[in-house]
């Protein structure tokens, strides 16, 4: 049988098979496009994608995962999946290999991916923020695991049309896409949520487990209270992504077990197996992107003379564990109450 697509379809690459790459293929797929998945091993792999509530984004299917750049010489428009981290490899790739016409769309975490992106594409690149969380379960299943739509920014011009197509299959897939004109307030928007990720990995909780613990729960308060007035000395605007604006979150977070309960994980639509991405990564032995969420709090407050107590402590404890499990040891876990007391010892210190 001939694997050429149909005159007239769609093809969208995608580099980054993990987590967001597999679960947007599965959708893309879904919503009609042919997709050439990039990876960095050649393998077949079968993609099974799980929405929230468990229905299947799609019938399971076998897809090659091609390691070959040259594979994406066609496609129409790109989605990139890749960790922060591995940004600008990817990036000197594809303006090697993707025709100077094709858009290409960062669905990375963090706030400067795209900008990474557009330093060797150019304008052709679109942010992306994934509000929710995928997990990749040990059969290879992509599941979402918390609630959230997909934002992808609006480009001008003819490059609105790989924009548009990507966004477009994404949504006949039974995504909920929004395309946006301030995509760097969406970033920003994001990031304040993620700073739970940091909690998660520093503490070895899952988020719904993290959402259930008092001290959890108070760290990412603290987080995100810092992370807003860090933004606001920065004279940087940042948007709602999810149902209540992130102020209010952190006030919730805030609360005491007796009054906030078994409701706070009902907050993010969290199933029980939920791990934040950086935990994800600890989990594998590898590098994580701290530094692109909690330490991009501590980064900004550093540049406005401010500095950012509760989110460095978080990420010099995700630092040591990275350095313990790329170095073969386990992780040394902090207990959330000694990592709420950390963070208060800290923030004595700083005022
Ligand atoms: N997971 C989530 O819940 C979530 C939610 C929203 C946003 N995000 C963001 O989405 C991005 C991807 O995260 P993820 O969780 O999907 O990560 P992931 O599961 O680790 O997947 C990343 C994939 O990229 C591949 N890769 C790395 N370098 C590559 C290269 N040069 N060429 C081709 N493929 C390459 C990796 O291959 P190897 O396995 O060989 O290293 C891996 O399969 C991150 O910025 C993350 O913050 C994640």
């Amino acid at each position: 049988m001939s694997t050429e697509p149909l005159p007239g379809t769609l093809r969208i690459g995608v580099v980054g098979a993990g987590a967001i790459g597999g679960y947007v293929a599965a959708e893309l797929t879904a919503g009609g496009a042919q997709v050439t998945l990039l990876g960095r091993s050649e393998r077949t792999e079968l993609l099974r994608a799980l929405r929230l509530d468990g229905h299947p984004v799609a019938g399971a299917h076998e897809h090659r995962v091609s390691a070959d750049y040259a594979a994406l010489a066609s496609v129409d428009a790109c989605v990139v999946a890749v960790k922060s981290t591995d940004t600008e490899a990817v990036a000197t790739a594809l303006a090697q290999h993707l025709k100077p016409d094709v858009s290409v769309v960062s669905l990375q975490n963090g706030l400067h991916a795209a900008r990474t992106l557009r330093r060797h594409l150019g304008e052709r690149v679109a942010g992306g923020v994934v509000v929710y969380n995928v997990m990749t379960l040990p059969d290879g299943t992509r599941r979402q695991a918390t609630r959230g739509k997909v934002f992808i920014e609006r480009l001008a011009g003819a490059r609105a049309a790989g924009v548009d197509a990507i966004a477009g299959a994404l949504a006949r897939g039974g995504e909920d896409v929004e395309i946006s004109d301030h995509i760097e307030d969406v970033q920003r928007g994001k990031l304040l949520l993620n700073l739970n990720n940091g909690v998660c990995a520093a503490t070895g909780l899952g988020i719904a487990a993290s959402l259930e613990n008092e001290d959890a729960r108070a760290c990412y308060a603290a987080c995100i209270l810092e992370g807003i007035a860090t933004l606001r000395a920065c004279r940087l605007s940042y948007a709602r992504v999810a149902a209540l604006p992130a102020g209010a979150i952190a006030r919730a977070m805030a609360l005491p077990n007796w009054l906030l309960g078994p409701m706070a994980k009902k907050l993010g639509g969290v199933g029980e197996a939920a791990r934040s991405s950086t935990l994800q990564d600890l989990d594998r032995g590898r590098r994580t992107e701290i530094r692109e969420l909690n330490g991009a709090i501590v980064e900004l407050a550093e540049r406005a003379g401010r500095t950012a107590p509760a989110n460095d402590v978080i990420t010099r404890a995700v630092l040591e564990h990275e350095h313990d499990v790329t170095h073969g040891r386990p992780a040394a876990f902090v207990t959330p109450s000694a990592l709420r007391a950390r963070i208060e010892a800290a923030r004595r210190g700083a005022s």
